[in-house]
């Protein structure tokens, strides 16, 4: 469908997307892996809405990307029984556009928006009566001939998705009654993840080899099925029949990914924040402008993690590296450090 075309050629660099391959997509909510009690969460809700033959309740995703977002939105709509419409916030351009998809929805149907964070106002608007009361509020016509008219709609479910919920306005984040936060992944769900995809990719994966692309992946689904594409491609043409630990290990070497799982963007991330600042505090537009990046990228992609691990802080006079954000440059934590300050402070009350 076009529309669901649309929404990858928006989501940004399309290399982010390469380890999205739509074969290794699990398709029901049994074969997804993790995320154990939004899952089970997810799972009354589907069956409760499917035994009374309604709408399910308007569902959010959020949490940064590559985590299964738009995997869950599709699991949602067969696990419903119901139809699929996907778009995305950026490419419904004008109120007209919102109201041609919604007008021509089918009862029940699961309708997905992906970065619905990124809707014109003007859109967001029209959308608060369609999710609150299955109405649409159109005005006609232009002057003092306009009017309005309002349609109904069938009842339907909007899935929306969105890496930043902080970045919602409250009357359009109120209106979900579902929001469902997914966060990294450990290490033995992600093995899960990368063996069942060497499965499906028809490549000999040890445990072991499993586990060392797993605990490099950033806690992320996304960046663990690309890593094992590499790991695989490098084997090929070594020549090994299995991929096991050492292999993997070699592979993920030369792909410039360390021992934790961080990439080169996230070195420079540390190392223009300990080299350049002394490690902060310093603001993200700085960082932004230092590394030619863009501020989204680094807050929703590189920092996320980093700061999930401890490796960054971000305080109000903006981030610094922890000791840990140190030692993965392989340099000594200062006693500046702000885990290093609170450890010296230790036991008072601030
Ligand atoms: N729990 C999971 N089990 C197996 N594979 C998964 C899981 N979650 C995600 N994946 C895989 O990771 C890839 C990325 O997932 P998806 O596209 O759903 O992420 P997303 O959260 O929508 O990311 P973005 O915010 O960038 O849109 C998919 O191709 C999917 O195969
Ligand atoms: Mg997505």
């Amino acid at each position: 469908m076009a529309a669901e075309q649309d929404t990858r050629m928006v989501s940004g660099d399309p290399s982010a997307l390469e380890g999205d391959d739509p074969s290794l997509r699990p398709v029901r909510l049994d074969d997804f892996v993790g995320q154990r009690d939004m899952r089970a969460n997810l799972r009354v809700f589907v069956e409760a809405a499917r035994g009374r033959r309604e709408a399910m309740d308007h569902v959010l995703f959020h949490g940064p990307p590559g985590l299964g977002k738009t995997t869950l939105a599709h699991i949602v709509a067969r696990e419903l029984g119901v139809g699929f419409r996907g778009t995305s916030g950026p490419v419904i351009a004008r109120a007209g556009d919102l109201a041609a998809i919604l007008t021509n929805l089918q009862p029940r149907e699961v309708l997905f928006i992906d970065e619905i964070h990124r809707l014109n106002p003007a859109v967001e608007e029209l959308l608060y009566p369609a999710m609150e009361d299955y109405q649409l509020d159109l005005v006609i016509g232009e002057g003092p001939a306009a009017r309005s008219v309002r349609i109904d709609l069938p009842r339907f479910t909007l899935v929306g998705a969105t890496t930043r919920a902080g970045l919602l306005t409250t009357p359009l984040r109120e209106r979900f009654g579902i929001p469902l936060r997914l966060d990294f992944y450990d290490v033995d769900d992600l093995a899960v993840i990368v063996a069942r995809a060497a499965a499906l990719l028809k490549t000999q994966l040890s445990p072991d080899g499993a586990r060392e692309i797993a605990a490099r992946s950033r806690g992320t689904p996304r960046i663990a099925s690309r890593l094992l594409r590499r790991v695989r491609d490098f084997a090929a043409v070594d020549g090994a029949v299995e991929v096991g630990a050492r292999e993997a290990d070699s592979a993920l070497a030369r792909l410039d990914v360390d021992k934790a799982g961080l990439d080169r963007m996230d070195h420079r991330y540390l190392a223009c924040i300990a080299e350049k600042y002394g490690g902060g505090p310093v603001g993200v537009e700085t960082i932004a402008a230092v590394l030619s990046e863009q501020r989204d990228a680094i807050e929703d992609v590189i920092e996320p993690y980093l700061v999930r691990e401890g490796l960054v802080q971000r305080t109000p006079r903006g981030r610094m590296l922890a000791t840990d954000g140190w030692k993965a440059l392989g340099l000594a934590p200062p006693p500046t450090a702000p885990d290093q300050i609170e450890l010296l402070a230790g036991g008072q009350d601030d």
